[in-house]
C-alpha cells in the first residue's frame, strides 16, 4: 500500500465516521481517532511519509497536510452544529415566566392559636398537649363533678363504644371525647408540683346541633397557675394584659359572676363589642359586651383530686373558645366554615 492510497482511503473512512457523530463524546472519539498526537491515523501517516521516495515526498506531503485540515474543519463545523441543535431542544429558556408554586396557608385557627400561645409563652406559660380521647375521671369526675353531677348536661358528651351500657367491657374505665380542655389541669397537676403555669390548648367535641355559633368539634385554650399566694387579682390582670395584647389596647373588660364546678368563685369575662366599641350592634345584641372566656379560682376539692394541700397552695385557671376569638378577630360570620376546609376561605389568610 502506498501513501496516496492511505490518503484516498483515510479520506473515505473519515467522511463514514463524521456522518455517524450524534454527540459530544462521539466527536471527541473521531477527533481522537484521527488526530491523536501519537496514535491517531494522521499523526501515523504522516511518519509514514519519512520513507516515501524522495521524488513523490513533496506533493504526498502537500495532500497529507490537506487531509489534516480538512478533518480539522470538518470537526469544528460538526462541534458547533451539535451545539447548536442541543440548545434549541434540551436547553432551558430562561426567559420564560416561571410556573407559580402552590403554597399552603396555616388555617385560621392555627394562625390564632399560635397568637395566644405567643402572649402567654411571653409571661412565661408553658404549652401542653393532651389526649382528645379521655376518660370519665379525668374529663369529669376530678374536676368535682361526680357521676349523676348536674353540671355534666352542661356539656352534651360523645362516648366511645365501650361505655356505652351493655355495649362495653364494664371493667374499662368509660372513654369519651373530651367536651373540655380542663382535664389537662388534672393530667398536668397529678405529675407535677408548684408552681404551676400552663396553657393547653386543642381540639374538644360536644354533641351539639351545629349553627352559625355551634360546631361538634371546636378548640379551646385552658389555663392554669397555682402557687402559694396566688389571688383573683392575678387572675384579672392576667386576662386583662392577655385580652388587649389579643384584641386591642382599647378593649374593655369585664367580670361577671358565674358557675363551674371546678372554681369558685367562678367568673365569666366579656370584653366590649369589637363590632360596634361597646354601642350596641346586633352581634353583642346591643348589649355593648361580648362573652370570651370562663374562669375562676381553682376548687379546692380540684386540689385534693391531685394530691395538692388546699390550705398551702391557691391558684386559678380559664377556658376561652379558640374559634369564638378567631370568629371575632376575622369577622367570620358562621363557625362551620372553619371545618368545612372551602379553599375560597382558607386562601384569604395569609402564608
Ligand atoms: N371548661 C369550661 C367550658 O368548656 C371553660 C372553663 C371555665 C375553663 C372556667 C376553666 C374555668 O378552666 O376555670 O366551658
Amino acid at each position: 500500500m502506498n501513501a496516496t492510497t492511505d490518503i484516498t482511503a483515510i479520506r473515505a473512512a473519515f467522511e463514514t465516521d463524521l456522518q455517524a457523530i450524534a454527540t459530544e463524546q462521539d466527536l471527541q472519539h473521531v477527533r481522537d481517532r484521527y488526530l491523536g498526537r501519537k496514535q491517531g491515523t494522521v499523526a501515523t501517516l504522516m511518519r509514514s511519509l519519512a520513507n516515501a521516495p524522495a521524488e513523490t515526498k513533496p506533493a504526498l506531503g502537500k495532500s497529507a497536510n490537506a487531509l489534516k485540515r480538512d478533518i480539522e474543519q470538518a470537526l469544528s463545523k460538526k462541534g458547533t452544529a451539535l451545539r447548536t441543535s442541543m440548545k434549541s431542544t434540551d436547553s432551558l429558556d430562561v426567559t420564560l415566566p416561571g410556573r407559580e408554586l402552590a403554597f399552603g396557608r396555616r388555617h385560621p385557627l392555627t394562625i390564632i392559636r399560635e397568637q395566644i400561645e405567643t402572649i402567654f409563652e411571653t409571661m412565661g406559660f408553658e404549652t401542653l398537649q393532651g389526649p382528645q380521647v379521655e376518660d370519665d375521671y379525668h374529663n369529669f369526675e376530678a374536676l368535682n363533678m361526680p357521676a349523676d353531677h348536674p353540671a355534666r348536661d352542661m356539656q352534651d358528651t360523645f362516648y366511645l363504644d365501650q361505655s356505652i351500657p351493655g355495649t362495653g367491657d364494664p371493667a374499662l374505665p368509660a372513654t369519651l371525647l373530651r367536651t373540655h380542655t380542663s382535664g389537662m389541669q388534672i393530667r398536668y397537676m397529678e405529675t407535677h408540683t408548684p408552681p404551676v403555669r400552663i396553657i393547653a390548648p386543642g381540639l374538644v367535641y360536644r354533641r351539639d346541633t351545629p349553627d352559625l355559633t355551634h360546631s361538634p368539634m371546636f378548640m379551646q385554650v385552658e389555663g392554669l397557675v397555682v402557687d402559694q399566694g396566688i389571688t383573683m387579682a392575678d387572675l384579672k390582670g392576667t386576662l386583662v394584659e392577655f385580652l388587649q395584647a389579643f384584641f386591642d389596647t382599647e378593649t374593655k373588660v369585664t367580670f361577671r359572676p358565674s358557675f363551674f364546678p371546678y372554681t369558685e368563685p367562678s367568673a365569666e369575662v366579656f370584653i366590649s363589642c369589637v363590632f360596634c366599641s361597646g354601642n350596641g350592634c346586633s352581634v353583642c345584641k346591643t348589649t355593648g359586651w361580648l362573652e370570651i372566656l370562663g374562669c375562676g379560682m381553682v376548687h379546692p376539692a380540684v386540689f385534693e383530686a391531685v394530691g395538692y394541700d388546699p390550705e398551702l397552695y391557691t391558684g386559678w385557671a380559664f377556658g376561652i373558645g379558640i374559634d369564638r376569638v378567631a370568629l371575632l378577630k376575622y369577622r367570620v360570620e358562621d363557625i362551620r366554615l372553619f371545618y368545612d376546609n372551602d379553599l375560597r376561605l382558607l386562601e384569604q389568610f395569609p402564608h
